[in-house]
Order: C-alpha cells, then sequence, then structure tokens
C-alpha cells in the first residue's frame, strides 16, 4: 500500500468534525481527488458499515449489551476497512477517518467497562493489526465537550450523548491511556483552544507528517 492513513479521535464536542472541514479544504490543493476523507462508525458509500451505524448509534435501543454494541462496532470496522479504506490505500490516497479503532477502546473499553484487552482483542480480529500511520487525539475536558454540543447542537443527539458525565470521564481518561500507549502514533493536541487555533496545531503536525509546504 503506497497511500497514507490518518485517523482522528477525541471525546463528544471535541472539534473532530468542524477542525476535519477546514484540514481536508487544506489539503484538497495538494491532493485533489487523492484525498479521502470518511468516518466512522460506517463509511464513506460503505453500505453495510452505514446499516450498522445506523443500527448502534439509534436511540430505539438504549438497552443494547455492551459487547453486542462492541461487536457491531468491530463489524462495522471490518467492512470499512476492506471496502474503503484499504482500496483507497491502494490506489495511493490519503485516507483521513473521522474516528477509528481508538474510539472502541475508548467508548467500549474504558466508557463501558468492558475492558481494554477483551475490545482491543476483539478489535484485532477486526483490523488484522492495522492500524493508523498517525492519529490526531483532540483533548478535551469531557464536560467541556457536552457543554459544546448542548450548546450549539440540537438536531443530532445520539445514544452515546444521552450517557452520564461518569461515562464520558472514563472515556477521557481511556484516551490518555491510549495516547501513553502509543506516543509514537497518537499526537495529543489541546483542543479548548479556539477553534482557528486548534486547526493550526493539526496543520503543523499533518503538514510535516505529509510533507506538504505550507
Ligand atoms: N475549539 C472550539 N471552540 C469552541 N467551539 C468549538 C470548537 N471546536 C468545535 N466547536 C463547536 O463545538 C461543537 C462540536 O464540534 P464538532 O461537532 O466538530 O465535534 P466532534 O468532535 O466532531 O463531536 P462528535 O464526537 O459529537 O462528532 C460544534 O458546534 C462546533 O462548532
Ligand atoms: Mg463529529
Amino acid at each position: 500500500m503506497t497511500g497514507k492513513f490518518i485517523s482522528f479521535e477525541g471525546p463528544d464536542g471535541a472539534g473532530k468534525t468542524s477542525v476535519l472541514a477546514a484540514i481536508v479544504e487544506r489539503l484538497s490543493s495538494y491532493y485533489g481527488d487523492d484525498l479521502l476523507l470518511t468516518r466512522e462508525p460506517g463509511g464513506r458509500d460503505n453500505v453495510v458499515a452505514e446499516a450498522i451505524r445506523d443500527l448502534v448509534l439509534s436511540p430505539d435501543y438504549p438497552e443494547m449489551d455492551p459487547r453486542t454494541e462492541a461487536l457491531l462496532y468491530a463489524a462495522s470496522r471490518r467492512e470499512h476497512i476492506q471496502k474503503t479504506i484499504k482500496p483507497a490505500l491502494v490506489a495511493g490516497k490519503l485516507v483521513i477517518s473521522d474516528r477509528y479503532v481508538d474510539s472502541s477502546i475508548a467508548y467500549q473499553g474504558a466508557g463501558r467497562e468492558i475492558g481494554f484487552e477483551a475490545v482491543l482483542q476483539v478489535n484485532q480480529f477486526a483490523i488484522e493489526d492495522f492500524w493508523p500511520d498517525k492519529t490526531i487525539y483532540l483533548d478535551i475536558r469531557p464536560e467541556v465537550g457536552l457543554a459544546r454540543i448542548n450548546q450549539y447542537r440540537t438536531d443530532e443527539i445520539n445514544r452515546l450523548d444521552m450517557d452520564p458525565l461518569s461515562f464520558h470521564q472514563r472515556v477521557s481518561a481511556g484516551y490518555h491511556r491510549l495516547a501513553k500507549m502509543a506516543p509514537d502514533r497518537i499526537v495529543v493536541i489541546d483542543a479548548e483552544q479556539p477553534l482557528e487555533q486548534v486547526i493550526e496545531d493539526v496543520w503543523q503536525v499533518l503538514s510535516q507528517e505529509l510533507k506538504v509546504e505550507d
């Protein structure tokens, strides 16, 4: 594979989607059609992965068993890798995903308390050691992220947004543990700064990683 694979991670409301929109716009002048922006759960134009997304994020199933949820995320990810991410990388593209496997480990492993190792194991079956070249982790206190969502967004509240703060605090702790475990892959960005500064910090990291000139 010749392309590069970058993931964006962070708690709800960290700014992943907002920062990505700006970064993708800046990168598209260098990459054109060789840039694929995708997201998890689900994946661009990936019907199976998107169908599982609809199931797993639906507020209609508040009582879903945590391990069922973890398996569904892993299944969706497998489909995303095989049908969307890897073919793009083989074609030499830059692939950027809004969330990837770290989300499962932080949300299901730490947040739902299934355990880091258990969720990692389930995901290893799905990913077969296929990790991003770089992961941008937008670090924010969960209460700050949730306040942003409540302030700005009323249309798209999903099942995870309805969880108590203690759940989101475990998610945040899970991300910090991951960042310590994989310091070469995961770059921590202070996401409590103004959006323009967060975008600038991310750009510094990515332009260097991708060797694009400013
Ligand atoms: N640095 C920032 N400062 C203030 N507000 C921000 C900042 N970054 C994003 N926001 C706002 O916070 C809200 C959440 O941002 P966004 O949807 O990009 O987060 P996200 O990480 O993608 O969240 P989710 O995990 O729920 O998808 C948006 O309304 C956005 O405009
Ligand atoms: Mg988002």
